[in-house]
């Protein structure tokens, strides 16, 4: 993931991930229109828990949330999807400033806008359009009142740990003392859920994955055949993690800009991965970042957690 962030042009961030070994893609070529829509899709898939259970967590405790976060405050969110769980959040939280959706798709955001401006027409919305992988830069208008930021969905454990420190630390660098994080993430828990909420019988995180070449095609003139690769997903527990791969299902010739990738039968390119962490290794990584935390809130299950950090 930053090895593709340093180098200059999309081919050759691309081509940089493609020819090392393990080959890899950085996950962020998931999220084109179509992508968006499928990862929508999957939150509706039974097997993933992930969103089923953060939204149980803003709806049965959405109340104290926002109490949490307290008045007037900017909430700005961080990959907002549809906004469905900002409507949840926003719908408790009492005299707040505005609510700024920050992401890179601007058919995500205008997903997230549209959604928010149907549930509460009466909201101050600013959209931000953002790698906010690389940081955000606020604009000035934003910074006069404070702040909460809602990371919600587990993003965070598309980052090796190490990163995600780094990048939370980076973050508080620009808060200022008693702004706050609001961090969803998903727990450590039987493998066997892990690997059936990546392997959806429907196939759609198959879809979403494969969805990736499509978009590569289109944005940098690659020529993948997405039906020469099959979706792998599994739990490394080692690693603590799931990892996503495209597995090769023959030997191919791929062009990128002005390199050819030579693929044989069940090579296998890496996606992505998802860290699960326990609460204990959480509050560790917070902690490293320099954040203090405030409250932790569980579902029923204890599958998901919501961290309310404060810079
Ligand atoms: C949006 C990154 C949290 O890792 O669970 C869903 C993306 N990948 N199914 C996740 C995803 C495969 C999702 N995140």
């Amino acid at each position: 993931m930053t090895e593709e962030n340093r180098t200059d042009t999309p081919i050759e961030g691309v081509w940089s991930g493609l020819k090392g070994r393990p080959r890899s893609l950085n996950p962020k070529w998931f999220y084109d229109a179509c992508g968006s829509a499928l990862f929508d899709a999957i939150t509706h898939q039974p097997e993933y828990y992930l969103t089923r259970c953060e939204r149980e967590i803003l709806e049965h405790q959405g109340a104290d949330v926002a109490r949490w976060i307290g008045p007037d405050m900017v909430l700005a969110e961080l990959g907002p999807g549809n906004g469905e769980k900002a409507v949840l959040l926003l719908r408790q939280l009492r005299r707040l400033s505005a609510y700024v959706p920050i992401d890179i798709s601007p058919a995500s955001l205008e997903a997230a806008v549209d959604g928010i401006r149907q549930a509460l027409p009466g909201i101050r919305v600013e959209a931000l359009c953002r790698d906010f992988a690389e940081g955000v830069d606020w604009p000035q208008y934003l910074t006069s009142e404070p702040r909460c930021l809602a990371f919600f969905g587990s993003t965070i454990g598309n980052m090796e740990p190490k990163a995600a420190v780094r990048w939370l630390a980076r973050l508080r660098a620009r808060l200022r003392p008693g702004e706050k994080i609001l961090l969803g993430v998903d727990l450590k828990k039987d493998p066997q859920l892990l690997h059936a909420a990546y392997n959806d019988a429907a196939g759609v995180t198959a879809a979403f994955n494969l969805n990736a070449l499509s978009h590569l095609n289109h944005a940098i003139g690659t020529d993948f055949n997405p039906d020469w690769f099959i979706h792998q997903a599994g739990y490394n527990p080692d690693q603590g993690r799931v990892e996503m791969y495209l597995q090769a299902t023959c030997d191919q010739v791929v062009h990128v800009g002005q390199h050819v990738l030579r693929l044989e039968r069940g090579e296998r390119i890496h996606t992505e991965n998802s860290y699960k962490y326990t609460l204990e290794e959480l509050l560790r990584l917070t902690e490293s970042a320099g954040f203090a935390t405030d409250r932790v809130w569980l579902d029923r299950q204890r599958w998901f957690s919501l961290h309310g950090l404060r810079a």
